[in-house]
C-alpha cells in the first residue's frame, strides 16, 4: 500500500515530505476514481492538493484512540517524512461534527479538496478514517496530486462483511490480517470468522484442550483426499491448525484499528464432526466419527456450548455471536432416546422444534451476556430466535422472511455472494466447488431492492461475501478467489443502487485490482476473462422454441426449476452454472426415470436432430444420465423409438457438458425425451429440434 511519505509527528499537527512517484506530473496512470464509488464526487477543476509536499494534519475534536488509529494509517499510506522542514501548508484537516447534512449514518464524511487545505468532517472515527480511504486512492491513481474535489459519502448499508472459512483450510493470523488491509480500503467493516467446521476447530478453549490437541489437525492432503478423521497435532503426519486467544486478540485490535468488527462462528448444531469426534459424549450415540450434530437431548451438550461461549466471548468483544445453524441433518435425534426425552418433556412435536429449542436457548445465554445470536438462514427453520440476526445464504427469500418478521438480516446469497465458485470458464481455473459467479454477476446484486416493502428492506442490514474453502487451499488460491469479487460486493454494500453501473464499476475495478496486485495480492487476472460459456450467450432458433412440453408423470426438482414448464424449449442456453435459472434439475424417483417430456409441435414436421445437453459435476452429485430414450409420435400416444442411448458413468473433475442426440430423417409432430439416472442429479437447459 507504500506510496508516497508522510512524517509521523504524534503533535496536533504533523509535518510530512513526500517522496513523488512521478515528479512534476499530476498523474502516470488514468484516475479511475474511489472504489466503491461514493454517493457524490464534485470535481473542483483548477489544482490539487500535493501529497508531495509536507503535509500537516489537524484534529479537531478527535478521540485519542481515533487520532492514533488515523495517525498510523496516513504513516502507513504516505510513508515517513524524508524531509521534515515542510511549513504549515497543505493542511490536511480531520474533524469530529456533531453532525451532518443530508445523511444520518455515522459512517459517512464530507470531503473537501482544495490545494492547499483539504477539510475533512464526519460524525465518528470510522467517517473520518474511510475518507482518509478515498484520499489515498485518489492520491494513488494521481501520482500523489489529488485533483480538487467535493466529495460526500456514505454508506448504503452499515453491515458490510467477508467470511473466511478458516476450518476447511486454517489460514495464519498474517493471512487474516493481510485481508483486513484489503478490507478497510474497500470500507468493509465486518469480518466474519468461520471458525469450527468438520474440517477443524480453529480456536483455543482451554476448558476442552483436545479441541485444539486433536480436532485441529489431520494429515495432509487436500480437503477432498481427506478421509475425514483426525490426528493428534504432534504426530508428524498432522497438518492444520488454530489461533490462540493471543493471536485472536491480536487479530481483532488489528481489525479494530482499521475500524473492522471481528465476529467468530461457532458451529452447532450442524458441522461439529471435529467436536463429537473429540468429545463423542455429546452426540446421540456416544460414539465417534458417527455423526455431525450435538445430542440436542443431552444437558451436557449445553454445557458445552455455554462454557465455549463463555470463552469466546472473552476474547471477542462483537455485539454479534455466529453460532452456524446450518444444515444440521436431524435423522439421529429421531432415534436417540435422549432428543425424544427432550421432546416429550418440552412439547416439542418434530426434529426441527428440537433445533429451534437449542438455537433458543443458545439465545438466551448470549443475550444474558449482553450479545446478539447471530446465524445462517435455518435458524429460522422450526421457528426464529426472537432477537436473532439472520444471515441469509439459501437465496435472499429467507431473509425477506426474516426481515418481514423484523429480524435484522445480513445477506449473503449463494448465488451472488459465494466466491467459492468459478468466477470464469471452468476449464480456465484453478478447481472449484462448482457454480459460476462472474465479477458481473456478483456486481448485478441488489441486497434491498425496491421491490421490497419499507418495513422489511430497512431490517436489511447489509451485504455479506463468503469465501467457503473447501476447495480452496493456499493462501495464493483465497486471495484469487476474493479479488476482484469482493470489490463488486464492497460496492454492493456501500454504493447506492441508483448510481451503480457495470461498466463504469469495471474500469474503477481493473485500477483496484491492479493495485492490489502491486501490493502483493494474487488475484484474478480481470483482462484475461473469458466468460460465459458461448451457447449461454444468444438464443437458439429451433423448431421446438416457444412449444408446450408435457411432463409426463415427472417434475423438475423444486429446488432447480428455472423457467418451470418454459424451460426446455425457450431456446435459452444455460452457462456454467446450473444456479443460473437456466438449467432445469431433475432428481431420480424409485424408477430411475427423472425426467420424462413430450413436446408438441403443433404440426407434422421434417426432423434431423433431436438433442439435449446435460451437466456433469461430479463434486455435488450432478451427473450425466446412465440412459437416455428418444421416440416421436404423430398422435402423442404411439411412439416410436428413434434411439437409445446408454452410458456407463464415468466421474470427472469440474464442470463437463455431453450431448444425448439423435440424428437422421424423419416426421413428427410430438417428440419425447427420456433420461435415466441412478440416485443422482441431472440438469438439462434445452431440447433443440432442427
Ligand atoms: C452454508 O453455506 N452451509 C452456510
Ligand atoms: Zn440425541
Amino acid at each position: 500500500m507504500k506510496k508516497i511519505k508522510i512524517s509521523t509527528v504524534a503533535a496536533l499537527a504533523i509535518f510530512a515530505a513526500v517522496t513523488a512517484t512521478c515528479p512534476g506530473c499530476v498523474s502516470d496512470k488514468p484516475t479511475a476514481g474511489i472504489l466503491p464509488k461514493p454517493v457524490e464526487m464534485t470535481p473542483k477543476g483548477g489544482g490539487y492538493f500535493d501529497m508531495n509536499r509536507n503535509v500537516s494534519l489537524l484534529f479537531s475534536d478527535v478521540s485519542d484512540t481515533d487520532r492514533r488509529r488515523l495517525l498510523e494509517f496516513a504513516g502507513r499510506a504516505f510513508g515517513d517524512s524524508a524531509d521534515k522542514s515542510g511549513g504549515k501548508i497543505p493542511v490536511l484537516s480531520l474533524a469530529i461534527v456533531d453532525s451532518l447534512p443530508g445523511f444520518d449514518s455515522d459512517e459517512g464524511y464530507v470531503m473537501d479538496v482544495r490545494p492547499d487545505t483539504t477539510m475533512i468532517e464526519a460524525t465518528s472515527g470510522a467517517g473520518l478514517f474511510y475518507a482518509m480511504q478515498s484520499l489515498e486512492q485518489l492520491a494513488d491513481q494521481n501520482g500523489s496530486k489529488v485533483p480538487a474535489c467535493h466529495v460526500t459519502d456514505y454508506p448504503r448499508f452499515p453491515y458490510r462483511g467477508l467470511m473466511l472459512d478458516v476450518s476447511r483450510n486454517f489460514r495464519n493470523k498474517e493471512f487474516v490480517k493481510k485481508q483486513i488491509d484489503a478490507m478497510a480500503m474497500l470500507k468493509l467493516n465486518n469480518l466474519h470468522l468461520h471458525l469450527t467446521d468438520a474440517a477443524g476447530w480453529r480456536m483455543q478453549i482451554d476448558r476442552y484442550p483436545r479441541l485444539t490437541e486433536f480436532a485441529a489437525w489431520r494429515k495432509g492432503g487436500t480437503w477432498k483426499e481427506w478421509d475425514n478423521t483426525y490426528c493428534e497435532s504432534t504426530d508428524s503426519a498432522a497438518t492444520g491448525g488454530f489461533y490462540t486467544k493471543d493471536d485472536l486478540r491480536e487479530i481483532i485490535r488489528y481489525a479494530a484499528d482499521r475500524y473492522i468488527t471481528v465476529i467468530p462462528e461457532i458451529e452447532m448444531p450442524g458441522h461439529s464432526a471435529e467436536v463429537l469426534a473429540a468429545y463423542p459424549e455429546l452426540s446421540c450415540t456416544g460414539k465417534p466419527y458417527k455423526h455431525h450434530e450435538f445430542c440436542p437431548g443431552n444437558e451436557e451438550t449445553y454445557e458445552f456450548l455455554e462454557n465455549v461461549l463463555d470463552e469466546v466471548i472473552e476474547v471477542f468483544p462483537s455485539q454479534y455471536i455466529h453460532i452456524g445453524g446450518d444444515e444440521a441433518n436431524k435423522d439421529a435425534w429421531k432415534e436417540c432416546p435422549k432428543c425424544r426425552r427432550r421432546m416429550a418433556a418440552e412439547g416439542i412435536k418434530d426434529v426441527d422444534g428440537l433445533q429451534s429449542y437449542l438455537i433458543h436457548r443458545m439465545e438466551r445465554y448470549l443475550n444474558s451476556k449482553g450479545r446478539t445470536l447471530f446465524g445462517w438462514d435455518e435458524i429460522m427453520d422450526g421457528g426464529a430466535a426472537p432477537g436473532a440476526a439472520i444471515l441469509s445464504w439459501r437465496g435472499p427469500e429467507p431473509g425477506i422472511k426474516a426481515a418481514s418478521a423484523g429480524h435484522p438480516v445480513v445477506m449473503a446469497p449463494g448465488r451472488f455472494c459465494y466466491l467459492d465458485g468459478y468466477q470464469d470458464a471452468p476449464s480456465t481455473q484453478p478447481e472449484a466447488i462448482g457454480g459460476y459467479l462472474p465479477l458481473s454477476l456478483a456486481y448485478s446484486f441488489d441486497p434491498a431492492p425496491d421491490s421490497l416493502s419499507v418495513d422489511v428492506a430497512k431490517n436489511i442490514k447489509g451485504v455479506e461475501a463468503t469465501l467457503f474453502t473447501e476447495y480452496v487451499a493456499t493462501d495464493d488460491h483465497a486471495e484469487y478467489m476474493l479479488y476482484p469479487r469482493l470489490l463488486a460486493l464492497a460496492e454492493a454494500a456501500w454504493t447506492p443502487q441508483v448510481l451503480r453501473d457495470y461498466d463504469d464499476f469495471h474500469a474503477r475495478a481493473l485500477v483496484m485490482n491492479d493495485r492490489l496486485a502491486s501490493d502483493g495480492y494474487n488475484v484474478f487476472d480481470m483482462r484475461a476473462e473469458v466468460g460465459n460459456r458461448k451457447e449461454a450467450l444468444e438464443p437458439v432458433e429451433h423448431l421446438a422454441r416457444g412449444k408446450k412440453v408435457v411432463y409426463n408423470d415427472c417434475a423438475w426438482s423444486p429446488n432447480y426449476p428455472a423457467a418451470e414448464a418454459a424451460t426446455l424449449t425457450d431456446g435459452l442456453r444455460g452457462g456454467w452454472n446450473y444456479n443460473d435459472y437456466r438449467w432445469q434439475g431433475f432428481s431420480v424417483d424409485s424408477t430411475d426415470r427423472a425426467l420424462d417430456v413430450t413436446i408438441d409441435l403443433e404440426r407434422k414436421e421434417k426432423i434431423s436432430y433431436i438433442g439435449g445437453e446435460f451437466m456433469q459435476l461430479c463434486g455435488p452429485d450432478v451427473w450425466f444420465p446412465r440412459k437416455v430414450v428418444i421416440s416421436v409420435s404423430d398422435n402423442g400416444d404411439d411412439f416410436k423409438e428413434l434411439k437409445v442411448i446408454e452410458r456407463e458413468p464415468k466421474e470427472d473433475t469440474g464442470v463437463s457438458f455431453l450431448d444425448f442426440s439423435w440424428e437422421g430423417s424423419t416426421e413428427a409432430r410430438y417428440v419425447r425425451y427420456q433420461a435415466f439416472n441412478r440416485s443422482h442429479f441431472m440438469f438439462l437447459d434445452e431440447i433443440v429440434v432442427r
